[in-house]
């Protein structure tokens, strides 16, 4: 049996939905692939359980499930203490081969990143704060370690930091490795604005679905964290850095659906003001009508002699295209290449979800398996 160490920075939903998949599949990479992925460490914000010898055994691991599943600190777990540097734990725990999961998010995991890249380890990633802070970062992060050294993708893979479980990256690599220049990639990357869209189109009033999203939970309980873009403008920031462009998050335009003045107020104040934006939006969509065009919140990326534009915001797009076909909740992404031309090469689905999501950090994971 092939055992491949496993140490998990972040026991949050993504986080524990990965470990229960990974007890859950013990069997299946048993008799699939000879595989056991022994995990030797999770680390929460402040704690951590680890075991380097032997790994964590399942009990051990369902009773650090169970501690964060109830809100608790891991430092409360029989084997747990309490950490304040990842790095350390990657010095006690790590072993030749070892994967380091991080589904954090925060960008302070970064040193513990190329700490462990130093140490020869593997990267997996569900967070995207360290892809997105410098250029540099990033490429000391998918260069093993060395801003000079070649791309390395046998150390890191990033899959689920775009479109969740959707092989988003995987495709864009592929079309990297084959030489089909990316001109132009069109894309949603956020289920929340989907179903605001969608609500649009059908006519309804802007401050009435957002606040049937805010009710329904499928926004952050401040819902400007979704109306502003940035967590969809870090996901051009990666695209466009993994197209080999060199930029940073300040060079992507991003348009929020809300004015900046509305920045400052309270959750509640925001809410009660939301309905002096009915009317710009039912203009907009009636605009964007009378050119057969539907409005999309969309992350468009643009190359022209060699440069990249990045644009995140509400965008009127052709009805007959896939993003303008496109309702409801799903994400899409659309590569326009050299073969892939005039119609595009699309990736359509759940684009969230802590379920498909920490799916797609296994498969990222298994998939080091045979390349560590
Ligand atoms: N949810 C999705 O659908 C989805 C889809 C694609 C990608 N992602 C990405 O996946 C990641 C995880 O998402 P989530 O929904 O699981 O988030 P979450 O529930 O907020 O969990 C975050 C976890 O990170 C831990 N953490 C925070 N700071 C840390 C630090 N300095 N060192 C170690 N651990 C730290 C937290 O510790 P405590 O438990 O102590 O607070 C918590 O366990 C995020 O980066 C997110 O953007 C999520």
């Amino acid at each position: 049996m092939f055992e491949l160490p496993v140490i998990l920075f972040g026991v949050g939903g993504v986080g524990r939905s990965l470990v229960r998949q990974i007890l859950d599949n013990r069997q299946l990479h048993a008799d699939t692939y000879g595989l056991y992925i022994r995990v030797v460490a999770l680390c929460d914000s402040r704690a951590a359980v680890l075991e380097p010898t032997d790994g964590l055994s399942d009990a051990h691991i369902e009773a650090a499930l169970a501690l964060k599943q109830a809100g608790k600190s891991l430092s409360a777990h029989e084997l747990g203490g309490t950490q304040d540097d990842l790095s350390a734990i990657l010095d006690i725990a790590g072993l030749p081969g070892t994967v380091v999961v991080d589904c954090s998010a925060t960008d302070q995991t970064t040193p513990a990143l190329l700490f462990a890249l130093d140490r020869g380890y593997h990267l997996v990633l569900a967070n995207k704060k360290p892809l997105t802070i410098q250029q540099e970062v990033y490429d000391r992060l998918t260069r093993a370690g060395d801003t000079q050294g070649a791309f390395d993708p046998a150390r890191i893979r990033w899959e689920t930091t775009v479109g969740a479980g959707l092989p988003v990256i995987t495709t864009l690599n592929r079309l990297t490795a084959s030489g089909d220049p990316i001109g132009r990639v069109a894309g949603t990357f956020s289920g929340t604005l989907g179903y605001l869209m969608t609500g649009l189109e059908e006519g309804r009033i802007f401050s009435e679905v957002v606040r049937e999203a805010h009710a329904l939970g499928y926004t952050e309980p401040d819902p400007r964290d979704d109306l502003g873009g940035v967590d969809v403008a870090r996901k051009a920031l990666i695209l466009a850095r993994g197209m080999g462009h060199r930029l940073e998050m300040n060079d992507v335009s991003v348009k929020g659906l809300y004015p900046p003045l509305m920045e400052s107020l309270s959750v509640a104040e925001f809410m009660a003001e939301l309905p002096q934006l009915d009317e710009h939006y039912r203009d907009e969509v009636a605009r964007a009508a009378t050119e057969s065009k539907v409005l999309r919140y969309a992350a468009t990326l643009v190359v022209e002699d060699g440069h990249v534009t990045c644009e995140v915001g509400p965008t009127a797009v052709d009805k007959d295209t896939p993003l303008g076909r496109l309702s409801g909740t799903d994400n899409l992404i659309a590569f326009y290449t050299r073969w892939y031309s005039p119609n595009p090469l699309v990736i359509q689905g759940r684009g969230a979800g802590v379920e498909v999501t920490a799916a797609g950090v296994l498969s990222d994971v298994v998939e080091m398996a045979f390349t560590s």
